[in-house]
C-alpha cells in the first residue's frame, strides 16, 4: 500500500488522498451501494489519467471513475476498493464551434454550465437529466443519460461525435472526429457511451449541439386515473405528434409538489400529463391545440401554459425526487426500482402492474417520469429503521423490474445498471448477448481493473 501511495503521489502529487474521511466521501454515489476505496485521485489531465491507469494495470488495482456522484445504481461506488478517479476537476469547455454545431469538453463539465455557455449562441445540448445542475458530462456519457427532452431529442448517445478514451493499459485513443457522419468501421464511440466506466476512462468529448427552439408551450392534461393518462399518451403519439417533453405526475406526486408550494399551478387531484411542445410560434400553437383536442374526451381538465408560467412547473418537476419527504418526514425514498421502461403501447399495463404491486405490498409510491419514452420513475419510500418495510420494498422493486421485462421492456431506461440491476442482465439481454458484452469487456479490459463487479459482466 505504501509503495502504491508513493507511486500515486509521483504521478498526481497533492491530487491524491488516502485520508479515511475522504475515502468515505467517495464510497458511494446517490444509491445505497457502498464500497470503501483505498485512495482517491483527482487527475487534472489526460496524461495523468493515462499514467494512473498504467500503474493500476501493472498492479491490478481496481479503478472506478466518477463525476458528481449523482448516479442512482451504484455505478460509481468502488465495491472492490482500489482507486476512485474523481474526474470532476477536468471541467474545461475547450471549444465552442458553432459553424460545426459542436463543442469539445472535458468530462467534469456540469451539464447546466454547458447549456449556460451555449445560451448566448442560441444553441443547447439537449439531453436533460433531472440532476442537470450537478451532474457531469462524463457521467452522462457513461450512463447514456437522458431526461425530460429525450422523447424528441434523443439520449446522449445521439450527440457524441468523438471521445478521447484512456484504455485499460494506459493507451489513449480517439473514437471519432469532428465529421458529422462516418462509415469507417465499428462504432467505437457508442461502445464507450453507456459502458459505465467498465471499458475505458473518457477524458474528452466532442458533442453535437442543437439550435434552441423559438418557443415552447405546455399542455397540462389531468385525468381521473393514471392508466387513462397512459392511454392519452399513446393517442397523442399515434396521431403523429412528437412533444418535446411528455411527463407523468401521478396524484401522489401532485400532493408532494403542492405540499412544497401550495400556489403551484398544477391540478389538486388526478393524474397529470405535461405535454411540452417546441418550435416556431405557429407550430407550437397548432400542436398544443391538437394535443388538447386529442385529450379532451378522456381528460378531467385541460390547461395550456406558456411563457413565464412554465418555469415554476418545470422547476417543481425537477425537485420532485428530493421533495418526497414532505409527505412523511419519517420516510426516505430508496432508489431501487425507479426507472423501468416499456414500449409505449404497454404504458397502461405497466401503470396497472406497478399499482397492484405497491398496493398489495403496502409500500407507498409516487409515480412520475418520462412517460413519452415509456419510462416510469416509481419512487418507493419507507421508514429505514423498519426491517419489515425494507423486506417489502425489496420484493416490490424486484416485481417492478420483472413486470417491465414481462412487458418487453427494460430494467433501466436511464439510470443504468451499476450494481443495483446487475442481476437482471441475463434476463434483460439473453445469455448469448450478455456473453458478447463479456467478450467486449475481456478484449478491452483483460485484467478486469475498470469498475469491476458492475453490470453483471
Ligand atoms: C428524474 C430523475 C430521477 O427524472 O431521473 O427526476
Ligand atoms: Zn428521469
Amino acid at each position: 500500500m505504501k509503495k502504491i501511495l508513493e507511486d500515486l503521489l509521483e504521478i498526481a502529487g497533492d491530487r491524491v488522498s488516502a485520508s479515511l474521511a475522504e475515502r468515505y466521501c467517495y464510497s458511494c454515489d446517490a444509491s445505497q451501494i457502498v464500497g470503501l476505496p483505498d485512495f482517491v485521485v483527482r487527475p487534472k489531465n489526460t496524461s495523468q489519467v493515462s499514467q494512473l491507469i498504467r500503474l493500476c494495470s501493472e498492479r491490478q488495482i481496481p479503478v472506478t471513475a466518477r463525476g458528481a456522484g449523482t448516479g442512482l445504481a451504484g455505478g460509481a461506488s468502488p465495491v472492490l476498493g482500489g482507486i476512485v478517479l474523481d474526474m470532476s476537476g477536468m471541467n474545461r469547455i475547450l471549444e465552442v464551434d458553432i459553424e460545426n454545431q459542436q463543442v469539445i469538453v472535458e468530462p467534469g463539465v456540469v451539464h447546466e454550465k454547458l447549456n449556460l455557455e451555449l445560451l448566448p449562441y442560441g444553441f443547447f445540448f439537449p439531453p436533460d437529466p433531472g440532476s442537470s445542475a450537478m451532474c457531469t458530462i462524463g457521467g452522462m456519457l457513461s450512463y447514456n443519460s437522458s431526461g425530460m427532452r429525450s422523447v424528441k431529442y434523443g439520449t446522449v448517445r445521439s450527440y457524441v461525435l468523438d471521445l478521447e478514451v484512456v484504455l485499460s493499459d494506459g493507451r489513449v485513443i480517439n473514437t471519432g472526429s469532428k465529421v458529422l457522419k462516418s462509415a469507417a468501421g465499428y462504432d467505437l464511440t457508442r461502445i464507450f457511451v453507456g459502458s459505465e466506466g467498465t471499458l475505458g476512462i473518457i477524458t474528452r468529448a466532442g458533442l453535437k449541439i442543437a439550435p434552441l427552439p423559438r418557443t415552447r408551450k405546455l399542455v397540462l392534461a389531468c385525468f381521473e386515473e393514471a392508466e387513462i393518462a397512459g392511454h392519452a399518451v399513446i393517442k397523442v403519439f399515434s396521431n403523429g405528434i412528437t412533444p418535446s417533453a411528455c411527463e407523468i405526475l401521478d396524484r401522489t406526486t401532485l400532493q408532494v409538489l403542492k405540499l412544497c408550494d401550495p400556489d403551484l399551478a398544477l391540478p389538486d387531484n388526478g393524474d397529470v400529463i405535461l405535454f411540452e411542445v417546441d418550435g416556431s410560434v405557429c407550430s407550437t400553437e397548432e400542436m398544443a391545440s391538437q394535443i388538447s383536442e386529442i385529450c379532451r374526451p378522456m381528460a378531467k381538465s385541460l390547461k395550456v401554459a406558456s411563457g413565464p408560467e412554465m418555469a415554476p412547473i418545470w422547476a417543481a418537476r425537477r425537485l420532485v425526487g428530493a421533495a418526497i419527504s414532505q409527505l412523511d418526514p419519517n420516510k426516505t425514498r430508496i432508489y431501487i426500482g425507479e426507472d423501468v421502461g416499456v414500449p409505449i403501447k404497454q404504458i397502461p399495463a405497466l401503470i396497472r402492474k406497478v399499482q397492484q404491486i405497491t398496493t398489495s405490498l403496502d409500500i407507498p409510491a409516487m409515480k412520475y417520469g418520462h412517460i413519452g419514452d415509456g419510462n416510469l420513475h416509481v419512487a418507493l419510500f419507507i421508514n429505514v429503521e423498519d426491517k419489515d418495510q425494507w423486506d417489502r420494498l425489496r420484493i416490490a422493486a424486484d416485481r417492478i423490474h420483472r413486470a417491465a421485462l414481462s412487458l418487453g421492456g427494460t430494467v433501466s431506461s436511464e439510470h443504468g445498471i451499476g450494481l443495483s440491476r446487475a442481476e437482471y442482465m441475463p434476463e434483460q439481454l439473453g445469455i448469448e448477448a450478455l456473453q458478447v458484452m463479456r467478450s467486449i469487456k475481456k478484449a478491452l479490459d483483460p485484467k478486469g481493473i475498470l469498475n469491476p463487479g458492475k453490470m453483471g459482466l
